[in-house]
């Protein structure tokens, strides 16, 4: 068995209920997710720790499909995480799926018995590829989202 068999489909909440161009934060023990939702109604999910001095990127303005960091004003690409020229670095990124008006977020399962053998935590514990170094691991702990924006 590797990490990846235990990854699962997390639903987290409605589209409706990420304002339009903002965002929703999901509290986890290991570092926040934020929601972001887009003009065009996408959503996309990073941690929410920018890859400058881990500002807020939830409390950031989004526009397109990137988000202004509400600290210093770098710029994050939703889908991928990453800084736009001329700044450098990325943040931690989570695939999201959308069916029926509903967010689900891939992610390791939420019971803590059924982490994979070795403690891990599943996929999210795992380096994003596209991102070296930015880690992120989320624990396996169900959150309650809230509102932001
Ligand atoms: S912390 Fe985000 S731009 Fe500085």
């Amino acid at each position: 068995m590797n990490a990846n068999d235990t990854l699962a489909w997390i639903r987290l909440c409605r589209v409706d209920d990420i304002p339009p161009l903002g965002s929703r934060v999901v509290e986890r023990d290991a570092g926040n997710l934020a929601l972001f939702r887009t003009a065009q109604d996408r959503v996309f999910a990073l941690l929410d720790r920018c890859p400058h001095k881990q500002g807020p990127l939830s409390q950031g303005i989004v526009h397109g499909e990137s988000v202004t960091c509400p600290l210093h004003g770098w710029n994050i690409g939703l889908d991928d995480g990453q800084a736009k020229a001329p700044d450098q670095g990325c943040a931690r990124r989570f695939p999201v799926r959308v069916e029926a008006g509903v967010v689900y977020v891939e992610g390791p399962p939420l019971r803590a018995d059924a982490r994979p053998p070795g403690g891990g935590t599943g996929g999210l514990a795992e380096p994003d590829p596209l991102c070296p170094g930015s880690g992120g691991a989320l624990a396996p702990t169900v959150g309650d989202a809230q509102r932001n924006g």
